[in-house]
Order: C-alpha cells, then sequence, then structure tokens
C-alpha cells in the first residue's frame, strides 16, 4: 500500500466533526489516511481534549491578537511541519487568508449545516429553519477565498418535521455531516474526479 494520505483537521469547537473523521480513518471507511495533526484556534477547544485523549498531536495556535495572516502562517507552518495533505475544517470558526488558500490550492475541505448556495454564514440550520424550508442538509466543499463558496463535492438532505425546532433539525443534519464528511475526503483522496468549471465530477 502507498504511504498514507496524512490529514490535518481545524477546529475550534466541540469536534464532533473530527471525531466521525477519526473513527471513520479507524474503520477504514477513509481508506489509506491517518490523521497527522489536529489544530485549534482556541486553546480550550473541547475537540482539541478529545484528539489528545486518542493519541493524537493535538495543538493550540491561538491568534493572541495577531492579525489574520501571520496567525495563519503560524498554521501553515504547523501543516507543513506535519506534511499534512489534505486539511479539514471542522467547526473551525475563523475565515482563511488568502495566502493560506493559495498554499493549498484545492487541498482545503469544509462542511456545512446548509444544502449551499443557500443559507452561508453562521447558524445555517437555524437560518434554514426560520426560512421554513421543507427539505435541509450539509455540504462538503473546497474552500475558496469566499465564504462558503468553494466547489461543492457532496451534499446530504434531511426532511423538516413539521414537530421539528432548530434544535432537533440541527441534530437530525448532524448526524448526515457525520457521514458526508468521511465519504467527501474518501472520494478527494481517492483522486478519482475532475473539476469541470464549478462542478466536482466522479469519474467512473
Ligand atoms: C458543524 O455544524 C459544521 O457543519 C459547522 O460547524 C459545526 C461544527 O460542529 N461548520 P463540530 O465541532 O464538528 O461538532
Amino acid at each position: 500500500m502507498s504511504t498514507p494520505h496524512r490529514l490535518g483537521i481545524l477546529l475550534s469547537g466541540r469536534g464532533s466533526n473530527f471525531l466521525a473523521i477519526a473513527d471513520s480513518v479507524a474503520a477504514g471507511r477513509i481508506p489509506n489516511a491517518e490523521i497527522a495533526v489536529v489544530i485549534s484556534n482556541k486553546a480550550d477547544a473541547p475537540g482539541l481534549a478529545a484528539a489528545r485523549e486518542r493519541g493524537l498531536t493535538a495543538i493550540a495556535i491561538e491568534a493572541n491578537g495577531r492579525k489574520r495572516a501571520e496567525h495563519d502562517a503560524a498554521i501553515i507552518a504547523a501543516l507543513k511541519e506535519h506534511h499534512v495533505g489534505l486539511i479539514c475544517l471542522a467547526g473551525y470558526m475563523r475565515l482563511l487568508s488568502p495566502g493560506f488558500i493559495q498554499a493549498f490550492p484545492q487541498r482545503i475541505l469544509n462542511i456545512h449545516p446548509s444544502l449551499l448556495p443557500a443559507f452561508p454564514g453562521l447558524d445555517a440550520q437555524h437560518q434554514a429553519f426560520d426560512y421554513g424550508v421543507k427539505i435541509a442538509g450539509c455540504t462538503v466543499h473546497f474552500v475558496d477565498e469566499q465564504l462558503d463558496h468553494g466547489i461543492i463535492i457532496l451534499q446530504r438532505t434531511v426532511p423538516v418535521h413539521e414537530t421539528d425546532d432548530s434544535h432537533t433539525l440541527s441534530a437530525r443534519i448532524l448526524a448526515e455531516e457525520h457521514i458526508a464528511y468521511a465519504d467527501a475526503i474518501a472520494r478527494v483522496l481517492s483522486g478519482n474526479y475532475v473539476i469541470e468549471g464549478r462542478r466536482y465530477v466522479r469519474k467512473q
């Protein structure tokens, strides 16, 4: 088998998507991959503690008043030091600078809890619920320089029930996020796709 693909995870919070990715790596649902490093911009992120409990390399790189580009440069250096080939944003609550995106072209993924291009930005599940949509879901996409805008790799949908509130809907979406992210990572790592304009197209 070839050298494992090295994933870098960036998170800021609870890290349930990170844990789903780690479980999928361990179970072989993301073949030939390993988590090289978990980085958080928040030292007290529960996701960072969870990574340490699993014996993974987990580091906090806080902004500490630095400008975005300077903070990002420190994160880029850590990712390179750990030979990361694919970066997965998993609840990373900071915008990436253009320099960051250019350092890893088409190698940064994000998961967003809505069916983009609907409801970009914060609290997407609540935006969708308040809007009254009947179908909601999540999107895994490449990161580009605009917020929640890059090429879509895959989406998963959920129904919105009459009895839902935004919390029950969020939980239903989150369960799909955990499936979608691992699936998308495996697809990207396989290299079995082409990009046509804005379209991600799987090769047979
Ligand atoms: C998820 O809803 C994800 O879609 C969004 O941020 C949230 C992170 O949750 N980008 P978790 O930290 O992975 O549990």
